[in-house]
């Protein structure tokens, strides 16, 4: 299938142009050609909406063995130790390299990094750029990705397939969603980078892009997954009762003094961790569970007034302004929150190098599995993740003797011309799948319900299956396929778990 007498310059596809997309190209442009694939324009991708920050031991009394050992700890015991020591290591000259590339972080009077405090962190130690940090990093990168003359981005493409040849990825059949054209791209290395499957629930802080295509694409390619059961709730989005809009109340806002309260302006999670407000995300969202449910209420309170107006707008004039959006003064007055579907901590199962069990498929980002999350992902380590492994996967491209693909492979070039075609409805609805996800797959779990959310999704499987039979060239019914199979992934990994841990947690019947 290979040879290695072509010459001409090393070809990469990598789908998904969030924050690890951006900062592998940028990285692989060095030496290879690389195409970004995106479904949606950039910058719409999961990590823009990252409000947090990128975690790192910049903190004169922190170190890398304390960020080591809060990560392990929320990871509850299934963290791969050496992926976390890598990463971890590698933390603080990722984040160099960012302000090299021209990223422009907050810092203080003597031009330290400005550390924020989040959930499970034992030191302040989240770099940031207020309450925008995603859309900030994405920005720089975008403007240098769109710049570098060896990198094409093409928005507006859907990957149908990854192309596999014995156990080898050789491309991605890719659907022009403004065209309807479908192509063959062939390439020597294919990198995922699709971002998460947020959207597959009711309650979501993901954009609407975020709907697990990288899982499904790579689970049909015949890739290890693992860990696929571990959905990261957050414990604080805003309510808004006709969901218009999904706007993260970042935990830095808990880490600044915020503290959750129920309606009668009770602290209540002193009763269930001694960390309070700030205790790990899975138990802040169980507690926060039980107590809506003792209240039979749909939401509870962050108390954000004692940060007072100057605070609020300075350093989180994102969230100031999307309360001030829906007219709630979060000065003055609670805000509304709502736990919701937040990170996958598993994915396709990677190596150090980010490589998949698939030859030439890499993964990086959320959609990879490389154990640094283990069952709970730590606050703000999913950006740094995100380019500490796109830096590790360039760096071993790099070295690696890459065999060209042969030309026989090239000469398959395939290419289907666009055509005007009536878009099939499919019979089965995305808030279906979501309600379904957030009822029998959600906070909370038990195996009944797990076990008829696995039957009802193989059903809509088989629907969806004959309906691409008919319209193959459907965006709508190949999205909603990949939100089925990865929906059927969590469930099949959950049923399989027999212990609750981290995000995992099923009630005996
Ligand atoms: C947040 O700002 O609360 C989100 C950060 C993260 O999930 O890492």
């Amino acid at each position: 299938m290979y040879s290695s007498s072509e010459t001409s310059a090393l070809e990469i596809i990598c789908i998904g142009g969030g924050v690890s997309g951006l900062y592998f190209a940028i990285k692989a442009a060095e030496f290879a050609t690389v195409t970004i694939y995106t479904k949606d324009e950039l910058p719409k991708s999961n990590s823009y909406h990252a409000k947090g920050g990128i975690a790192a031991p910049f903190g004169d009394n922190d170190s890398t063995s304390y960020h080591i050992h809060d990560t392990l700890i929320a990871g509850a015991g299934l963290c791969n130790e050496k992926a976390v020591t890598y990463m971890i290591q590698n933390s603080l000259r990722c984040i160099e390299d960012l302000e090299t590339l021209g990223t422009e972080f907050n810092k203080d009077e003597n031009l330290q990094f400005d550390l924020s405090r989040e959930g499970g962190h034992s030191h302040n130690r989240i770099v940031h750029i207020k309450d925008e940090t995603g859309k900030e990093v994405i920005n720089r990168l975008i403007h240098l990705a769109r710049n570098h003359p060896n990198i094409k981005i093409k928005e507006h493409h859907f990957v149908l397939e990854l192309i596999t040849e014995d156990n080898s990825v050789i491309g991605a059949s890719i659907l022009n969603t403004q065209t309807l054209s479908i192509e063959n791209h062939y390439a020597e290395i294919v990198v995922l980078a699709t971002g998460g499957a947020g959207n597959l629930y009711t309650f979501n802080t993901n954009p609407p892009s975020a709907t697990g295509d990288g899982y499904a694409l790579a689970n049909r390619a015949g890739a290890t997954m693992m860990n696929m059961e571990f959905v990261q709730f957050h414990p604080t989005m805003l309510y808004l009762p006709n969901r218009e809009d999904n706007i993260l109340i970042s935990e830095a806002v808990r880490g600044a003094g915020a503290q959750l309260k129920d309606s009668k302006v009770i602290q209540f999670m002193y009763k269930y961790h001694t960390m309070g407000s700030l205790a790990p995300r899975d138990i802040v969202a169980r507690s926060m569970l039980k107590e809506m449910q003792h209240e039979g209420s749909d939401f509870l309170y962050l108390d954000a007034t004692s940060l007072g107006e100057k605070k609020l707008q300075d350093d989180f004039p994102f969230i100031y302004n999307a309360c001030k959006k829906y007219d709630i003064d979060s000065s003055k007055e609670m805000i509304r929150v709502v736990p919701a579907a937040h990170y996958i901590c598993g994915g396709v199962a990677t190596d150090i190098d980010a490589k998949t069990s698939v030859n030439r498929l890499y993964a990086i980002g959320e959609v990879a599995c490389t154990g640094v999350h283990g069952a709970n992902r730590l606050a703000s380590n999913s950006l740094l993740e995100g380019i500490v492994f796109a830096d590790a996967a360039a760096d071993s491209i790099k070295n690696m003797k890459i065999p060209k693909l042969k030309k026989s492979v090239l000469n398959k070039y395939y290419h289907e011309e666009p055509q005007d075609i009536e878009q099939v409805i499919s019979t089965v609805s995305q808030s279906d799948i979501q309600q379904l996800m957030w009822n029998n797959l959600g906070i909370v779990r038990n195996p009944t319900a797990m076990k008829s959310a696995e039957n009802q999704l193989n059903i809509w499987r088989q629907t969806l299956v004959s309906e691409i039979k008919i319209q193959g060239r459907s965006y709508q019914l190949n999205e909603l396929l990949n939100m089925v199979e990865t929906a059927m992934l969590i469930t099949s990994f959950a049923l399989n778990r027999t212990e609750n841990k981290g995000t995992h947690y099923a009630e005996e019947e």
